[in-house]
């Protein structure tokens, strides 16, 4: 009989650390391209500037800052990672994975190290995955990662896309702990509904001299989010045994301000329970959405170490996740 994997009796975020690259692009510097405007982009949307990456904010650049940042708030050394997943659609190599090329770059020991693909959805993936991980003996510390250059692959003349996307990193550590810190994961797909948003077949979009642009049919995603996300929510709190006025923080990815509210509503949050509304100033940053959105909560103290939040995820695939976890 061979060895049983053996790990930490459970899992926590012990620190988060967000990249918002230089270039701040307000409604003003889109409108003209798209037929838009100001007013119709903020109320549609709840957006009104976003971050655009330049050209030294590169997918490896943009997640080693944010990597830094999160391990001096979760006070870990580089040397004690033992696994990175980087959490991404727009790292525009299909390999190496770029996890590899991040953990090099910030000096780890050689941990195991990979990117997962599940879009929007990638960093609440990542999470799940990390706690499991830990508890099961795989990894001691996991550091995870959402980021996007979806400038990249974002058509500038695409009224449904090129005032939404946006650019970003988020990262977390996630490590050992004596009590639960990171509550089970709901998640699942859809791919009936892949076309809604997608990307060309690459070879394809090469031969007829095409950049391989992101589309995305906006309306039904809007309808899909606004209803089906919050059962998925809710079934998050059920299985992390908690109320919703037991909540502290709504932390969902950051895809419409709309989306935002009408799951808050839906869920029947309780007035006490603090909203992300990272999107305001930082578009739709896809994989980055929800970690960068978790870092500006608790960098402006809306948000206190040991509050607990509902973290939930959607995106291409369709995909999405949610857990409850404990905030670091
Ligand atoms: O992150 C991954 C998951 N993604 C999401 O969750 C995004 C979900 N979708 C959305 O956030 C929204 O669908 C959008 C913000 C993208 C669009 O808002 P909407 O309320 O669904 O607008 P719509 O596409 O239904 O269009 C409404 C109207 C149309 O005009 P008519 O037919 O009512 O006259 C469009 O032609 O707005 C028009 N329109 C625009 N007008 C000004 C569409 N795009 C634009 C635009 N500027 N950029």
């Amino acid at each position: 009989m061979i060895s049983a994997p053996t790990g930490a009796p459970h899992a926590r975020i012990l620190g988060v650390g967000g990249y918002r690259p230089s270039r701040v692009i307000p409604n003003s510097e889109i409108v003209d391209l798209i037929d838009s405007s100001d007013e119709w982009i903020r109320t549609r949307s709840g957006i009104v500037e976003r971050r655009w990456a330049n050209d030294e904010e590169t997918v490896q650049m943009m997640s080693v800052a944010a990597s830094r940042k999160a391990l001096d708030h979760a006070k870990i050394s580089i040397d004690e990672i033992d696994c990175v997943i980087v959490a991404t659609v727009s790292h525009m190599r299909q390999t190496p994975a770029v996890a590899a090329l991040v953990a090099d770059e910030l000096g780890a020991d050689h941990p195991a190290a990979f990117d997962i693909s599940a879009a929007c959805a990638g960093f609440c993936h990542g999470i799940a995955m990390a706690s499991d991980f830990i508890r099961g003996g795989s990894a001691r510390n996991v550091l995870v990662i959402g980021v996007e250059r979806l400038s990249d692959i974002t058509n500038p003349h695409d009224r449904g896309t090129a005032f939404i996307f946006a650019d970003g990193a988020g990262a977390a550590v996630v490590g050992p702990s004596d009590e639960p810190g990171i509550g089970p994961v709901v998640w699942g797909s859809s791919g009936d509904k892949a076309e809604l948003i997608q990307t060309p077949d690459w070879f394809e979009a090469n031969e007829a001299k095409e950049t391989p642009w992101l589309t995305m049919e906006g309306n039904p995603v809007f309808r899909w989010a606004s209803f089906a996300m919050a059962k998925v929510g809710q079934e998050a709190l059920e299985k992390a045994g908690i109320t919703a006025d037991e909540l502290d923080c709504f932390v969902p990815h950051q895809a419409n301000m709309r989306i935002v509210d009408a799951l808050a509503r839906s869920m029947k949050l309780p007035e006490t329970v603090k909203i992300a509304r990272d999107i305001a100033t930082m578009g739709n940053t896809s994989a980055a959405s929800v970690p960068l959105a978790l870092e500006r909560m608790i960098e402006e103290g809306q948000a206190q170490s040991g509050d607990t939040a509902l973290l939930i995820a959607f995106g291409a695939g369709l995909v999405y996740a949610a857990q409850v976890v404990v905030l670091p």
